[in-house]
């Protein structure tokens, strides 16, 4: 049997439904419709109403961040924490080839330019050994700050993500930050539920963001959110998520440049619900994992992605990685899978490969361009096994 239909096979002997698998449909196994409908019975759909903070509190418990933030989507939420990480336009920040555009866009939208890294292979995530030398080659500190010698800008963030909800090897990215005086912007996006040595991702640098898109492990609809253990921060980062309005009963005054930013009580009710239920909903992707994993051990040639010790993953995207040599058999697999009704795809075009940040400076792509070619993401919502 060639690797294709072996593909199929495996991916048969985990899924038992009879339609269309997508990659990841969301699930409401709980409160979402008594929730949702509440604010519509109250009227408060909008920016009033009590879910917002609540969703905050549950996500700040769960995570144990001190402050949560919620606001309209994920990109938002790390254009935000960009700013209040301190980026200014002019500067550059580090960030993985290997990531969903919005990480480059959020960039882009505070003005600053990405600075694209290559990844490794175990987690993919940022590869912390070649960021070293690369930054050791380009970079010097002037006044406790690093600056790139070859444009003579100042590196102002480093954003690692934890891809597919895998936790990366935060530690030496840390070391990373720390030797080259660069804080660190988690982009934990996809990464709701996942620990990296019993911390929850998100919780390593200054700020992070999460996002709740409709495609994510839990949802909001769409909706994000910003972590930080910093009160001034948090403060800040409500007040210019919420159009910087200063707070009086009739006035109408604001004493900056705000967004409008802020998460409808409709979506955070949503939010609310799904919280409820995260564990049962990570519970029933682990299960998945476990199948998938055993399904693909028998297969010559293909790696199940699973977690690095000392680590939990929620599993958001399940993925196989081809091993070096197949990359001219991912199209036949992804045909042949798609064909037989389970949505599948490959990994993002890697951020130096877009036209608008071809030009950006980087570090050698190679394990990028590489892993481009040889994964595939395979269906990996909860409901397959059941909430
Ligand atoms: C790595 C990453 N960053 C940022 C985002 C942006 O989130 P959103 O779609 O909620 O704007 C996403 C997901 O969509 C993502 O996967």
């Amino acid at each position: 049997m060639d690797t294709s239909a072996q593909v199929v096979k495996a991916l048969s002997q985990v899924i038992f439904s009879k339609r269309y698998t997508p990659l990841h449909e969301p699930v409401f196994p709980g409160n979402e419709l008594a929730y949702t409908k509440e604010c519509i019975d109250t009227t408060f759909v909008s920016s009033v109403g009590k879910f917002v903070d609540q969703f905050e509190n549950m996500l700040a418990d769960y995570t144990g961040a001190k402050r949560a933030i919620a606001v309209t989507n994920g990109t938002a939420a790390l254009h935000m924490a960009l700013i209040l990480a301190g980026v200014k336009s002019g500067d550059e920040v580090i960030i993985p080839g290997l990531t969903f555009v919005a990480t480059a866009n959020a960039v882009a939208y505070a003005g600053a330019i990405p600075h694209i890294a290559d990844s490794e292979e175990t987690t993919l995530g940022l590869d912390a050994v070649k960021l070293d030398m690369h930054l050791s080659k380009i970079t010097e500190l002037r006044n406790g700050e690093c600056f790139n010698k070859d444009t003579g800008r100042r590196i102002a963030a480093l954003v690692p993500m934890h891809v597919f909800g895998i936790p990366l090897d935060v530690d030496a990215l840390l070391a990373v930050c720390e030797k080259f005086s660069i804080p660190m912007v988690e982009d934990a996006a996809e990464a709701i539920g996942s620990f990296y040595k019993g911390k929850h991702c998100g919780r390593f640098g200054k700020v992070a963001s999460l996002s709740f898109n409709g495609n994510k492990t839990i949802t909001t609809g769409g909706g994000g959110a910003i972590l930080t253990d910093d009160d001034d921060l948090a403060d800040l980062c409500k007040h210019i998520t919420t159009t910087a309005k200063t707070p009086h009963k009739w006035e109408y005054f604001h004493d900056m440049v705000g967004y409008n930013y802020r998460m409808p009580n409709i979506n955070a009710a949503l939010g609310c619900a799904q919280m409820e239920k995260l564990d049962a909903i990570l519970a029933s992707k682990r299960t998945l994992a476990e199948k998938y994993t055993a399904a693909f051990k028998r297969i010559e040639g293909i790696r199940f992605l699973t977690e690095p010790d000392g680590c939990k993953s929620n599993y958001w995207f399940c993925t196989i990685i081809l091993k070096k040599g197949m990359e001219a058999e991912r199209d036949s697999i992804l045909e042949a899978t798609n064909g037989a009704a389970y949505m599948t795809r490959p990994l993002w075009t890697a951020m130096h490969r877009l036209p608008m940040f071809e030009n950006c400076p980087r570090t050698d792509m190679s394990v990028a361009e590489s892993l481009e070619k040889r994964v595939i993401n395979i269906p990996s919502g909860a409901g397959i096994i059941g909430v």
